[in-house]
């Protein structure tokens, strides 16, 4: 049977992780794609020198052309900048979005049948841009968000109780910004209430909710505090590594419940906007959307959410103004 194919558009600091995961796990062929010369080259042929201490049978190329991504199954997008101390993934909407139109047009035009997966920041704002460029099915154009900030707030939530992280459920929804809402009320240790752990802990339900209230703020301001250790670019592990989860879903058929961002048409209230929720992937991308009841104030903060990236997705026509009609419709 043939191997799978995986394209990477961006062959920078989340691209080259992503490109070792995709080998370890032998995912598929992958090809890198970069505009630097030799850097997509030059991580790959390095990659492919250990193929036989990390036991992969998979093939590995590194290229500025995009006709090398020609018949792609899926595709991950990193092409663009990261932030820098001091910045808001926000701040990065008007270079990143010429980036993305770029990225969005080479995908259409040789990769037409592809599942894109896209890291790039602001996130939702780029699956939007990605999406509209290429027109493709919204099912097949999404972003990787809520499986990293997911994964941040079970980190922090196992650190606090002392327990493996492998038992903790917890989600994170919205859009991927200062905004984003983490579910504090399904949190669980294996079904255990994370809550109910804390009041136990502290024998005070105040004390609780504070340090619940600090895990939450940390998990929203998580990459920042990422960004200002590194002094000099973002997180890579955990984007990437979140990424490939997505896309071992899809290309494994898994139906695992991730939260994605996703193109909402009336579900959670939203019509028309991408946005983080939970959401089945398998081999059609995003087969459903899982809904479930918010209460008041998760509402209120996810509705939150969803205005911040709609004032992002409103500034799109005045930084790409030849796009302006396909951003309206
Ligand atoms: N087409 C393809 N690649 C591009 C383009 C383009 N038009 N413009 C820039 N790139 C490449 C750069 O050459 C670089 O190699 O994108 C790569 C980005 O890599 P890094 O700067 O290392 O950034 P990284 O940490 O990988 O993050 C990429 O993901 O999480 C987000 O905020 C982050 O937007 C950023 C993106």
């Amino acid at each position: 049977m043939k191997r799978a194919k995986i394209s990477l558009i961006g062959g920078g600091q989340i691209g080259g992780v992503l490109a070792q995961l995709c080998a370890q796990r032998e995912l598929g062929d992958v090809v890198m794609f970069d505009i630097v010369e030799g850097l997509p080259q030059g991580k790959m042929l390095d990659l492919a020198e250990v193929a036989r201490i990390d036991q992969f049978d998979v093939d590995l190329k590194g290229t500025n052309s995009y006709t090398d991504i020609a018949g792609s199954d899926i595709i991950i997008v990193t092409a663009g900048l990261p932030r820098k101390p001091g910045m808001s993934r926000d701040d990065l909407l008007g270079i990143n979005s010429k980036i993305m139109k770029q990225v969005a047009e080479g995908i259409k035009e040789h990769a037409p049948e592809a599942f894109v997966i896209i890291i790039s920041n602001p996130l939702d704002a780029m699956v939007t841009l990605c999406q509209k460029v290429t027109g493709f099915p919204a099912e097949r154009v999404i972003g990787q968000a809520g499986v990293l900030d997911s994964n941040r707030f079970c980190s922090f939530i196992a650190w606090e109780l002392g327990v493996s992280v492998r038992d903790v459920n917890a989600m994170v929804l919205g859009g991927h910004g200062d905004t984003m809402v983490p579910i504090v009320r399904y949190a669980n240790v294996n079904g255990i209430p994370v809550m109910e752990q804390l009041i136990r802990k502290y024998g005070d339900k105040a004390k609780a909710e504070e340090v619940m209230a600090a895990m939450v703020e940390r998990t929203k301001m998580a990459g920042g505090e990422v960004v200002k250790l590194l002094g000099n670019g973002s997180a890579f592990y955990s984007p990437a590594s979140s990424a490939v989860a997505m896309a071992e879903a899809i290309l494994r058929d898994q139906k695992r419940v991730l939260p994605v961002c996703a193109l909402l048409k009336g579900e959670f209230g939203v019509e028309n906007y991408y946005i983080g929720v939970p959401c089945v992937l398998g081999a059609g991308g995003v087969e459903n959307i899982i809904e479930f009841e918010l209460n008041e104030e998760e509402q209120a903060m996810f509705d939150n959410s969803v205005n911040a990236v709609k004032k992002l997705i409103d500034e799109l026509p005045t930084i790409l103004p030849e796009m302006a009609d396909i951003l309206k419709g």
